[in-house]
């Protein structure tokens, strides 16, 4: 029955996402859910509640989904017309809003572990080498430059200015991209981050010498 919703599931969010070209499209979710399934084997958690949360983490997202008012209505139409218990479509409800990150300054809302554990799945795949693909693509979609040195980063103190910022993507990695390794929730989160935190790092380095170098 559990492995029904969920196979259902994620057939239905593939076929939402399958167009997606701002770094959220089907293999995104697919890697969150694979990643939230990794770090569940190292957890007591309810691992249905984990996967689902995954699968439907980000039917209902602002970046995606700019007219939503803060309750995941897709994700939660979904769960009842699938016949998902009351009480298992709360729980999801509340990771999912608490889920994304929502600046620098901003206190981490996720309470539960399955939270900590669908939240760190998602944040492995915004770094490292995909990562690092998916903030270009992000930024590609909404239309940023891929860098400009005369515009330092922000550390946003709100949701409102990190959601109202229009930044270039090298800004990103330090608003969010490289904050992200000290904030995991778990043990393999943290461990898996490290590696590629430090892929980021040499990346960076590797670009700005590239820039500096560019009239040699
Ligand atoms: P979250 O819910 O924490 O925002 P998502 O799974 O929705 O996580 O993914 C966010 C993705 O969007 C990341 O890969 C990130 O790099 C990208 N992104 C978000 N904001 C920006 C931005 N301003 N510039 C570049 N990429 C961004
Ligand atoms: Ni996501």
């Amino acid at each position: 029955m559990q492995e029904d919703i969920l196979q259902a599931t994620a057939l239905h969010v593939r076929q939402v996402f399958e167009r997606d070209s701002s770094g959220h499209d089907w293999w995104h979710i697919h890697r969150v859910w694979r990643n939230a399934i990794a770090i569940c084997r190292h957890e007591q958690a309810d691992r249905f509640v984990v996967e689902l949360a995954a699968l439907l983490h980000d039917l209902d997202d602002w970046k995606l989904n700019p007219s939503a008012d803060g309750t995941p209505a897709q994700a939660l139409a979904w769960m009842q017309e699938q016949g998902v218990a009351a009480e298992v479509r709360e729980q999801v409800r509340e990771i999912i809003t608490h889920l994304s990150f929502k600046g620098a300054g901003v206190v981490n809302g996720i309470r539960t572990l399955e939270g900590r554990i669908v939240q760190d799945a998602d944040r492995l795949d915004a770094i490292g080498a995909v990562g690092i693909g998916r903030a270009f693509a992000y930024g590609g979609h909404k239309g940023r430059l891929m860098h400009d040195p005369e515009q330092p980063p922000q550390l946003h103190a709100t949701f409102e200015q990190y959601q109202s910022s229009e930044g270039t993507t090298i800004n990103h990695f330090h608003e969010k991209l490289l904050l992200l390794k000290n904030r995991m929730n778990t043990a393999t989160g943290r461990r898996i981050a490290e590696e590629r935190h430090a892929f980021m790092e040499a990346f960076l380095a590797q670009f700005h010498r590239e820039w500096d170098d560019a009239d040699h």
